[in-house]
């Protein structure tokens, strides 16, 4: 939908704005030195650890590590995308944005005519619920427990038992039938001609963010099939892509700091109108990565709270793993067999519910738990393959102490000795080169070494120093990768005769890890004070003595492996090699 912008232009936004004045329309800011403080936005704090630098014109807080230029500031403050943003702030700063970067006009207008029509359609279900023809839509959402507000709220709406209801009024407001077939409203017949596609349906709208209406699932008030019918994908609406009830529930889902995912519309509905308002509905599918990414701005806290008979179906267990991914804290809540959040609430009431969202299982115990159920853990073939799905997860956290902790529970839970496990982990790692580049992210600790961003900070503080730590040290050195990715681009940028700003760099990843690190970089406090050149140096040298300690330690390691397979030719060469280094170093 949204052209690159290019980056030129960006960076004379950027060098335009000012964003202590942006950030200041927002917060109240105190002057601290160079820098401004003030209390965060992002998160609850008494003392101020959010810092702006007017220098640099980012600010990073040191309390929740949110930080970022004047776009990222926007995208969270004022949950816009990053297109919406740099409109704005091209907007203050009086620069023309280039017309290939904006939407396409054309698609543009096909998009804002599907929300009109879509908006249209809303109100036509809405006031056909009043109608005398809809007593039975009435009735049944008394019979499912929906009350009136809560179908005044949600916006939900009936279409008739006619063919042409929703077609014959939205020609009256001058709507024409190609529009209506792009919204997926009304579907071409054979012999010419359109027929509307919900008909005899209750009608729950989905919207955006925006409260803007995307599409329809409409529900049968009995027991026929299919149950539901949903809107085609259209200019804007994609499956997969959106969660149902988000716009209503977000407010609650970023106060409370989690949220419950169900399945259906009345899974989403019947808690929400019982009082438990931070929940979302997946809308039947598996989650998909956006869905997660898109929770992941309001919260990092999920509780999946799946029917008794849906639970353990391996489509469930890969979406969990891409919350592992995504660095999101997963439960997993299991009604009992035969209920859904829906009838769960209306038989046990909201104060259940809440219970058991709050007793929901971690990932590891979940599937464990359904592995145990599934495998006999008595043979060892079994309890194999338990450990070969285990790990598949494990495998995926991005920290090496969660990973360390969940294979010590495993060795425990299973019986197996940790060094075995730790082994298998090992070539799930090695046993794709994707998941080869993941390993080398988890190997590190959490935080980056100290040495490593001290170096970037010093090389942002004064790009002189590039050139002399260019020669001394690669990319590769740096052993967090973020780092290694940051210090190459560093140095490319300095060959060419570039400056290197933080900025730069934060919009050259637009990456939340990359960001936090050129941030915290930036910000540390030494830097400034001391004499660079002799800091570099020290930095340099503790490197190249960390290098070699690796390259020890890694040789050590082989070398015991080699010893206890037995390999004699290959253990020499290593032996060679151990004593060349602790000759050098
Ligand atoms: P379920 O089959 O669990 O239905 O589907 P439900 O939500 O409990 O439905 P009610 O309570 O009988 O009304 C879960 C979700 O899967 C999608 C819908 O989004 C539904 O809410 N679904 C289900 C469809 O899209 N089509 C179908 O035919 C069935
Ligand atoms: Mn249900």
């Amino acid at each position: 939908m949204i052209g690159r912008i290019p980056e030129n232009i960006l960076e004379e936004i950027l060098s335009r704005v000012d964003i202590v004045e942006l950030i200041g329309g927002y917060i109240p800011l105190k002057r601290a030195g160079r820098n401004f403080k003030a209390c965060c936005p992002f998160h609850q704090e008494k003392t101020p650890s959010f810092t702006l630098s007017p220098d640099r014109q980012i600010y990073h807080c040191f309390g929740c590590g949110e930080s970022g230029n004047a776009f990222k500031f926007l995208m969270r403050h004022e949950r816009m995308e990053f297109p919406e943003a740099v409109e704005m702030l091209a907007k203050k700063a009086g620069v023309i944005l280039p017309e290939a970067s904006r939407q396409d006009p054309g698609a543009t207008s096909l998009i804002t005519s599907i929300f009109k029509v879509n908006e249209l359609a809303v109100l036509n279900y809405e006031r056909s619920m009043q109608s005398i023809e809809s007593t039975k839509a009435k009735d049944y959402l008394v019979e499912r427990g929906i009350s009136e507000q809560s179908a005044r709220l949600f916006k939900i709406g009936f279409a008739t038992e006619r063919w042409d209801s929703l077609m014959s009024h939205l020609r009256t407001q001058g709507v024409n039938v190609s529009l209506m077939e792009k919204a997926g409203l009304i579907i071409p017949k054979d012999v010419g001609g359109y027929y509307d596609r919900f008909r005899n349906r209750l009608m729950f709208p989905v919207f955006d963010l925006k409260n803007r209406p995307l599409g329809f699932g409409g529900r049968v008030l009995d027991q026929n099939l299919p149950k539901y019918i949903n809107s085609p994908e259209t200019a804007v609406y994609t499956k997969g892509k959106h969660l149902y009830g988000l716009n209503w529930s977000k407010d609650a889902i970023r106060d409370s700091d989690s949220a419950a995912v169900v399945e259906g519309y009345l899974d989403f509905i019947l808690p929400y109108q019982a009082g438990f308002k931070n929940i979302v509905a997946s809308l039947g599918t598996a989650l998909t990565v956006e869905q997660i990414r898109l929770l992941k701005r309001y919260t990092h806290n999920v509780v999946l709270v799946y029917d008794g008979d849906s639970a353990g179906e391996m489509a469930t267990l890969r979406s969990l793993d891409i919350f592992i991914e995504e660095d999101m804290q997963v439960k997993v809540a299991t009604l009992p067999k035969g209920f859904d959040p829906d009838s769960f609430v209306r038989k046990f009431g909201v104060e259940k519910f809440k219970e058991l969202v709050q007793q929901a299982q971690s990932l590891f115990d979940y599937k464990l738990g359904i592995f145990k159920s599934r495998f006999n853990q008595k043979e060892v073939e079994d309890k194999a393959r338990i450990c070969t799905h285990m790990l598949e997860s494990i495998v995926k956290f991005k920290s090496a102490v969660l990973q360390s902790e969940y294979l010590k529970r495993l060795s425990q839970e299973l019986d197996i000795r940790e060094e075995a496990l730790l082994e298998e982990l090992r070539k799930q790692k090695s046993s794709s080169p994707a998941k080869r580049l993941q390993s080398a992210a988890a190997k590190k600790p959490l935080g980056i070494n100290p040495t490593e961003k001290f170096l970037i900070g010093l090389m942002l503080e004064e790009n002189n120093l590039i050139e002399r730590i260019r020669n001394s040290l690669e990319p590769a050195d740096f052993h967090d990768e973020r780092a290694s990715r940051i210090v190459s681009v560093m140095f490319d940028l300095a060959s060419q005769g570039r400056s290197v700003e933080p900025r730069t760099l934060i919009h050259h990843f637009n990456e939340e890890d990359i960001s936090q690190i050129v941030c915290e970089s930036i910000f540390l406090d030494d830097i400034a004070k001391h004499d660079k050149e002799k800091l570099a140096n020290d930095c340099i040298q503790r490197m190249k003595l960390d290098r070699l300690r690796l390259r020890r330690e890694n040789l050590h390691e082989q070398i015991k492996t080699a010893q206890h397979l037995g390999e004699e030719e290959k253990l020499h060469e290593l032996m060679q090699e151990f004593h060349n280094l602790i000759k050098k170093g």
